[in-house]
């Protein structure tokens, strides 16, 4: 297995590990990066397919006008949207006006297996907001609070090229640290940190011998 960090620390931490155990790393309480948790991503990029076959990505534009950089779709019983009038969860993907396909069963047991592991029992997603990133793109600093109940955690997985995110605090303005994911790393934050500020540093260029110059994440999300 090959790891991005190469300071002492990180190799002693993960050479001391035996094969197959999981290297969970603690953000702060209620937040963890569970690496390599989504393994080579085999089973879930046929469903990112599929997914994005019904509901294509596309750039939506925020309330103040802007087109953001990074593309979505949705599965799920809820879709994440973004226009002029604003930030909402939806039943039906506008471009279609058909509900959002149907979350595969895979990524609903990743999610919820990756939630038990950092502590959080008994999660199961009702919306999977897809990103996808091609070099350049990024995602400001953000809370994810278009959710009903916050008591639930967020799951976001990372495949494909790598990218920095972004971990700050429950205001915008504290100091954010910054965590690289690589192709398979899942965080979850949930508990004390589930309304805590993230966001995606501008993707760097880099080729992914599976998924080329892009970066796709999937963020869980139970909505109702
Ligand atoms: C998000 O906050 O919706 C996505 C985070 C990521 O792409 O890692
Ligand atoms: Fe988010």
């Amino acid at each position: 297995m090959t790891r991005h960090k190469q300071d002492g620390l990180t190799m002693n931490l993960f050479d001391s590990l035996d094969a197959g155990e999981l290297w969970q790393e603690a953000l702060c309480p209620g937040a963890a990066v569970l690496h390599g948790y989504a393994g080579d991503g085999r089973l879930l990029l046929p469903a990112v397919h599929d997914v994005t076959t019904l509901a294509p990505f596309r750039q939506m534009v925020t309330p103040s006008g802007f087109r953001m950089s990074v593309a979505m779709s949705n599965c799920g019983s809820f879709g994440w949207l973004s226009d002029k009038s604003g930030y909402r969860y939806g039943s039906t993907d506008p471009l279609s006006g058909r509900a959002w396909p149907r979350m595969p069963d895979s990524f609903a047991r990743l999610a919820s297996a990756a939630a038990a592991q950092a502590g959080f029992d008994g999660f199961e997603p009702d919306a999977c907001l897809i990103n996808r990133y091609e070099p350049g793109a990024r995602l400001s600093l953000h809370q994810d609070k278009d959710e009903r109940d916050f008591s639930q955690p967020i799951v976001s997985v990372s495949l494909g090229i790598p990218a920095v995110f972004l971990f700050g605090g429950l205001s915008r303005t504290d100091p954010a640290i910054r965590v690289l994911l690589t192709h398979g790393d899942v965080v979850v934050w949930g508990g004390p940190a589930r309304l805590r500020y993230h966001g995606v540093m501008p993707v760097k260029e880099h080729n992914h011998p599976i998924m080329g110059r892009c970066r796709i994440n999937l963020t869980f999300r139970k909505v109702m």
